[in-house]
């Protein structure tokens, strides 16, 4: 097993910073960049300190590319819900990124196969994933890989478990209106990312983060997986490494 770098941070603020000096290293670095970036509540500290960075003249989006995990199918891309919108509204509407130079899984394709195909290729066509953002599911999932028999490789379609849909209800009216499947970019897109960035925050999360770096590689626990990627952050608040043996 490989040594996961895990980082505490006091609170989900100060985790969103230490986030933040993570992408602007990887942004300084190299300003044209492939960001792979997550949708859910754990992120937003980290894109609203994005955003502050630019707005400081401290980071510059305006070459930077990137490639989101996931999205509903079904889903409209000026569908509220949908994960393209939720991405323009948390943070592609507020810094200087390319709109073209953005990709998210196209949630109304009709060909399902053709598009999770062609996900992969823009995807290689950008030259990989510099950074790749994670949040995860109370089940261990990242993007949305449930826990399943195997480690799904690439781009593919997936039912949404019951826990997963209950969880994400919260952004919908109702349980009937939480689409039932959605793309996510296989575990083995994840892993080709150079660099992996998980953050957790919140008590709730406590027990997956300890399976998940401290338990044993399963595919029932999909982000067991990233014990085996040789670069590999996890950021989680108090709350959420309260479980941990650090
Ligand atoms: P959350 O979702 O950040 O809203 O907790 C994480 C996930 O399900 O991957």
């Amino acid at each position: 097993m490989l040594k996961v770098n895990i980082i505490k941070a006091k609170d989900p603020a100060e985790a969103g910073k230490l986030a933040a000096d993570i992408f602007q290293e990887v942004m300084t670095n190299n300003p044209n960049c492939v960001l792979g970036l997550a949708t859910g509540s754990t992120p937003l500290p980290l894109y609203r300190e994005l955003i502050a960075r630019e707005k400081a003249g401290v980071l510059n989006f305006s070459t930077v590319r990137s490639a989101n995990l996931d999205e509903y199918k079904g889903l409209a891309p000026d569908h509220p819900q949908s994960y393209r919108y939720f991405m323009q509204d948390n943070l592609f509407d507020h810094i200087s990124i390319d709109p073209a130079n953005t990709i998210v899984p196209d949630g109304l394709a009709t060909d399902a196969e053709a598009m999770c195909a062609e996900y992969e290729k823009k995807i290689e066509a950008m030259g990989g994933v510099d950074i790749q953002l994670l949040g995860i599911g109370h089940d261990g999932h990242i993007g949305f890989n449930e826990p399943c028999d195997h480690f799904p490789v690439a781009t593919h379609e997936v039912e949404l478990e019951e826990i997963t849909r209950q969880a994400n209800k919260r952004f919908f009216d109702s349980i009937d209106d939480v689409p039932t499947a959605a793309y996510t970019m296989g575990i083995g897109t994840v892993m080709a990312a150079r660099k992996v960035l998980l953050m957790a925050t919140g008590k709730d999360k406590a027990e997956i983060v300890y399976k998940s770096f401290f338990g044993p590689v399963t595919p029932q626990v999909p982000a067991s997986i990233l014990q085996f990627h040789s670069d590999v952050t996890v950021i989680v608040d108090e709350a959420a490494a309260s479980l941990l043996p650090l």
